[in-house]
């Protein structure tokens, strides 16, 4: 990925913390093969035919974009000027495509496309704010000492030992572990994980992490609900919902202070001491045929457009293109 960041004005150090000037610094050194870590994840998932890597079961859904009179002060994006079409999806976390949804901890996914004549921009978020990894060499290992045994299981030991060696591999299942199963795919918040670059019309650029919060709320289901629940009730329940009226939640962009980490999916920003800047609202309206999900991949790192980038110094951001695009060969061929 060529791209220039010097326009922007702040400073990533080679630490990958936030402070005031120009950006700078590169990537770390990351060498894992997208290629090796899509077979890894796909392995890891019971090896199944013509899946997505991540976000195997989901649903197909469309609706808009409507951004708020603050957003444009902070992104020139022409997505931030008028209200858009939407094209996104919400899945289970993980490459099983028979995975029960009553699954934890496993993220709940939204992957979106906000269309506009200019270009698209894609968010491809998870029901938590931090990532398992931060680096691709680390996600193969993750991903690989999951991988079945003969018995169909992963080595539970194998699974200790990386956990015990890679500590911050550990926060997102404890987060997840922490919180109920969501009742819908409606019902709960989602995040974009890595730190990105707003930049607005007059060349200003602010930090931010991203937030998709939930107009119905936190929807848990408590262990009584969870049981009475069968296998797969996203669809059916998300169906019944837009039968009613749109699902919405709102963009709301944190805004990152001095020594926030910018590189490292893995930690999250207090955010509860970030200002918050609403930057819209996703309407999701109806179903969309699966077709319209599966014939392409939501690519978050290509499919921005000015006013937005991605974290030129978090290497689990940028190698998300090339994966995804193995992904989408792999389960259309
Ligand atoms: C770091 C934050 C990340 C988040 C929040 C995230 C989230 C997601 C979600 C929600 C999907 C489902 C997309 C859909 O419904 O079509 C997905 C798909 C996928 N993810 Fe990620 N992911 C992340 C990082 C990565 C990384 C680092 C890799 C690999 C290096 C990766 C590999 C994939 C692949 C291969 C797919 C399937 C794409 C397709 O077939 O269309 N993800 N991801």
């Amino acid at each position: 990925m060529s791209r220039s960041y010097s326009h922007l004005g702040v400073v990533v150090l080679a630490g990958g913390l936030l402070t005031g000037g120009g950006v700078t610094g590169a990537a770390q050194a990351q060498d894992a093969d997208p290629g090796a870590i899509v077979n890894a994840l796909v392995t890891a998932g019971g090896n199944q035919p013509k899946v997505r890597a991540s976000g195997a079961k989901g649903v197909c859904v469309k609706g808009s974009f409507t951004p708020s009179a603050e957003a444009p002060g902070l992104s020139k994006a022409p997505h931030f000027t008028k209200t858009v079409p939407v094209t996104a999806r919400f899945s289970m976390g993980g490459s099983n495509a028979k995975i029960s949804d009553k699954a934890k901890p496993v993220t709940r996914g939204f992957a979106m496309r906000m269309t506009d004549p200019s270009g698209d921009m894609v968010f491809v978020v998870i029901s938590a704010p931090v990532f398992s990894t931060k680096t691709p060499q680390q996600l193969l290992d993750f991903a690989t000492v999951r991988a079945p045994g003969p018995d169909g299981k992963p080595d539970a030991e194998k699974i200790k030992a990386f956990a015990t060696a890679n500590p911050e591999t550990t926060r997102q299942g404890a987060w997840l572990n922490a919180r109920p199963v969501p009742a819908s795919f409606a019902g709960v918040d989602y995040w974009g994980v890595h730190a990105y670059t707003l930049t607005n019309a007059k060349g200003v650029a602010t930090v931010a992490k991203l937030k998709w919060v939930a107009s119905a709320g936190q929807l848990g289901l408590t262990d009584d609900e969870l049981k009475a629940k069968p296998d797969s009730f996203y669809a059916d329940e998300l169906k019944e919902r837009l039968a009613k009226g749109p699902a919405s939640f709102d963009l709301v962009a944190l805004l990152g202070e001095p020594n926030d980490p910018v590189n490292d999916p893995t930690v999250a920003w207090p955010e509860e001491n970030r200002k918050a800047v609403k930057l819209g609202t996703v309407a999701i309206a109806a179903i969309e045929p699966d077709a319209t999900c599966d014939a392409a991949t939501f690519d978050p790192v290509v499919d921005l457009p000015e006013g937005v980038a991605g974290p030129a110094t978090d290497p689990m951001f940028a190698v998300r293109s090339p994966a995804y695009a193995v992904s989408l060969s792999r389960r259309a061929n």
